[in-house]
């Protein structure tokens, strides 16, 4: 079977895997032929795509990673809150996970936008207890971290849904009402003898990053345990990757660009390392695009997260790209999110530019013009307007004469005044309270301490990558995408 986006359906294609909502209030059995009125139910719903049955691919067949049972059970006991129900489901995630003949998590989850909540958590879960597993964790460790990740969203049932799924940025009052559910979360479980207190620290230090720039009590990666790293990180991925009412889904590969822009600064690095040998970067079934200029199927995986094995389209042949004869084709473009951003996203995100009139301004502070042209290409954007200054000394010129931007993104060294002499400079104009991202090539642990004491809101080492800076911007504007 092959993945096919939901804008590239078509009648008479027959589904190769059930769609079900956990809920079962909807479900498309595998082996129904699709139809119109079907194919909008999807659109309509938020839904990614679907598995299609195809016949140059009978035999690619991604391995469910955990029983339709298993999972409408979860979502169940999460929707409730039930704890004894939550147990039960954790210890199913970690025997159906077991089973399996390879520790790969390849299936794309189908889940709709009013589901995202709940399938979420156990999404979380199910990666959890894979990654746990590939580090070696006993499988005591495994039960915790199941019931870490199906619980580690339950505060969030406390906040408003209309905060939960806005379109767009989010007020400085709805961010801080957003961080504190590992705090709600911890709440509900706090008096829960059944639940190991492991489990409750997790869900707590849930959104706590390595450096200590999480939330919601700054904790560094010394202070967290390794379940809750684990959870940190695979919790992260799973949001990157969903569609969101207020975003369109990153790609596997763009999700994990944005985890190793993060590695041992946000995330912890081992953790991310084996992420990528059990969550593929190209998953089995979904489209790649070859530097040949061929459409191929991932049919299998190699030990090269990067380069699996590719089955061109419309013929049998399997090509194994980590063979040193295929080191000069490249894979372009994965296909996944491609095409798929319409109707209901593209509605909403009409919404969303409608709610944002003005355009956010960016200033780039940076005496290296190369460096100045990576950043203004990285964050080439309708929304935002940069504006790229060669000097703290302009930056300071320009906050007088024009006003103040709504972000800085500041290098530290630089001739005259430097970066830190220039925030220093900004804030004791009285703008405390302006989001300050540091950029720079230095890592000694002096700058770090520096960055801190003129309350920079950010700190992105040089040479950075793409998605991890536009993403980094998005937190430092509360529009994460990982919210
Ligand atoms: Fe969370
Ligand atoms: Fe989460």
């Amino acid at each position: 079977m092959k993945f096919v986006s939901v804008s590239s359906l078509q009648p008479g294609m027959v589904l190769g895997r059930d769609i079900v909502s956990p809920s079962q209030s909807f479900m498309l059995k595998r082996g129904v032929t699709l139809n119109d009125e079907y194919i909008d139910y999807l659109e309509q719903k938020g839904y990614l795509g679907a598995y299609i049955t195809d016949k140059d691919n009978l035999d690619i067949e991604p391995e469910e990673p955990i029983d339709i049972k298993t999972l409408s059970q979860s979502v169940s006991a999460v929707k409730e809150s039930n704890v004894g129900e939550l147990l039960n489901s954790a210890k199913q995630i970690v025997a159906d996970i077991s089973k399996l003949k390879q520790l790969s998590i390849d299936l794309l989850d189908l889940r709709s936008f009013d589901e995202y909540t709940y399938r979420h958590s156990v999404n979380v879960a199910v990666y959890a207890v894979a990654v746990a597993k590939s580090m070696g964790l006993t499988d005591e460790e495994l039960e915790q971290i199941a019931l870490a990740g199906i619980c580690h969203d339950l505060g969030k049932q406390k906040i408003p849904s209309d905060i939960i799924n806005k379109p767009g940025q989010l007020s400085d009052e709805e961010y801080k009402e957003i961080k504190n559910h590992p705090q709600y979360g911890y709440d509900i479980l706090k008096d829960n003898r059944e639940i190991p207190s492991t489990v409750r620290q997790a869900v707590l230090f849930h959104h706590e990053n390595e450096n200590g720039s999480g939330y919601p009590m700054g904790k560094t990666g010394q202070e967290t345990s390794l379940i809750t790293k684990i959870l940190h990180v695979v919790d992260v991925y799973d949001a990157l990757i969903s569609k969101r009412p207020y975003k369109h889904p990153y790609t596997p590969y763009d999700a994990f660009e944005y985890l190793m822009g993060g590695r041992d600064i946000l995330f912890n690095g081992k953790v991310v390392d084996a992420m990528r040998k059990v969550i593929p970067t190209y998953p089995i079934a979904t489209d790649v695009q070859l530097s040949t200029g061929e459409m191929a199927v991932v049919s299998a995986h190699t030990n090269d997260p990067l380069r699996p094995v590719v089955r061109i389209v419309g013929t049998n042949y399997d090509m194994d790209l980590s063979k040193p004869e295929f080191e000069n084709i490249a894979i372009t473009q994965s296909n996944i999110s491609n095409n798929i951003f319409t109707g209901k996203v593209d509605e909403l995100n009409e919404k969303r530019q409608s709610v944002k009139s003005k355009k956010i301004d960016i200033m780039l502070v940076d005496d290296s013009i190369v460096s100045l042209q990576t950043t203004t290409v990285a964050l080439e954007n309708d929304n935002y307007n940069l504006i790229a200054l060669q000097s703290g000394l302009a930056a300071i010129n320009y906050i007088k004469t024009k006003g103040v931007p709504d972000l800085i993104i500041m290098d530290i060294e630089m001739p005259t005044l430097d970066g830190i002499a220039t925030v220093t400079a900004i804030r004791e104009m009285g703008y405390s309270d302006l989001p300050i991202i540091i950029l720079t090539s230095n890592t000694h642990k002096e700058t770090i301490l520096k960055c801190i004491s003129v309350h920079a809101k950010d700190y992105i080492l040089k040479p950075v990558r793409p998605v991890y800076l536009r993403e980094r911007v998005a937190v430092a504007l509360n529009a994460s995408q990982e919210r």
